[in-house]
């Protein structure tokens, strides 16, 4: 059968006919905001590379999370920035002083409902700004991922006793998510689920964020841990790893141009499957909306039901706020 007896233009003619055959649809539920935690008192202060994105101190966060989770959004993806930074990143692990476990207590409080997810890695709170211990092997600085395993068992172990509701694995470290699970179920967390960063590529995507979380390394990159960027099929391993180890939700991160990889993941293994929408992917949208070159709402949702399409279930953006706002007008 062909044309004219076929016409799909026919299903497109209102929006009731289009609504009703409309195969993917963007809800507030599927929406994980970041944020950015200053250890400090007080503090509000702009990502120059992110319009709209802020580094809050844990009082401004609490307010902020309420605002939220008042829009809908039930889940946030918690980034610290410690007062300081060591060769291990401490920070992570110090139960009492460490900016998370403050920052867990404190939304727990504010906003007891709110599901608190912990990005679990040390670039942030290192002084070389890589994502584990570093050693030198033949003269150069590398990292070492055995070593790193027994601090991402120390952190997300303190992440849980201060009340983490999920942990979120972003380090690339071979053997996490194993040493996470066993970490968490000796220490009587074994209901706590992991979102495993699975599929995370050594992108340049990041720029922004690196400066949102003072994050950046020192010297060098984090090709020697994160995928490379042409790979896919090694994306399906690294997905299976997790799965084994573990893992309850799987994430491919960056998001727009990985979207092969997300479609691939979700057939392979039709497990929960997040996206990141990273830090770049937004700033490109909010400079060409700020220079009038696109129109910002159209093209976020346009992104974000893209997404779904793609086969992502969840997505971490930093458009969260706004998505919430315009999917409910
Ligand atoms: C930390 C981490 C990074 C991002 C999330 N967790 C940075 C990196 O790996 O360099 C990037 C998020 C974004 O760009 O929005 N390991």
């Amino acid at each position: 059968m062909n044309y004219p007896t076929v016409r799909l233009s026919r299903l497109r003619a209102g929006d009731t006919l289009r609504s009703m055959v409309r195969e993917t649809s963007l809800s507030v539920s599927d929406l994980i905001a970041p944020l950015f935690i200053h250890h400090a008192d007080n503090v509000k202060k702009e990502i120059s590379s992110m319009p709209g994105q802020f580094q809050l101190s844990i009082n401004h966060a609490a307010e902020y999370a309420r605002r939220l989770f008042d829009m809908g959004i039930k889940s946030l993806l918690l980034f610290g920035i410690p007062a300081h930074k060591d060769s291990v990143g401490c920070d992570t692990w110090d139960d009492e002083k460490g900016v998370i476990q403050r920052a867990l207590r404190a939304l727990h409080r504010a906003v007891p409902d709110m599901l608190l997810i912990t990005d679990v890695c040390f670039c942030e709170y290192t002084d070389h700004g890589h994502c584990g211990v570093m050693v030198e092997r033949e003269g150069k600085m590398v990292l070492d991922h055995d070593a790193t395993l027994d601090n991402l068992a120390l952190q997300v172990v303190s992440h849980a006793r201060a009340g983490a509701d999920m942990v979120a694995p972003s380090g690339m470290i071979d053997g996490g998510v194993g040493a996470i699970r066993d970490a968490l179920d000796n220490a009587g967390f074994g209901h706590l689920p992991i979102m495993a960063y699975s599929a995370k590529y050594a992108s340049s995507f990041y720029g922004p964020f690196r400066e949102a979380a003072e994050g950046a390394p020192q010297f060098g990159d984090r090709r020697s841990y994160q995928m490379d960027i042409p790979n896919s099929n090694e994306a399906l391993r690294e997905v299976e790893l997790d799965i084994a180890q573990g893992a309850d939700i799987v994430m491919v991160k960056p998001a727009l141009a990985y979207m092969d990889v997300i479609r691939r993941i979700k057939d392979a293994f039709g497990m929960p499957t997040a996206a990141y929408n990273v830090s770049g992917e937004y700033a490109m949208v909010k400079a060409a909306a700020a220079a009038g070159w696109l129109e910002e709402k159209a093209v976020v949702l346009e992104i974000l039901t893209s997404l779904k399409r793609a086969g992502a279930d969840l997505l971490i953006t930093y458009h969260a706020a706004d998505a919430a706002r315009w999917l409910s007008l």
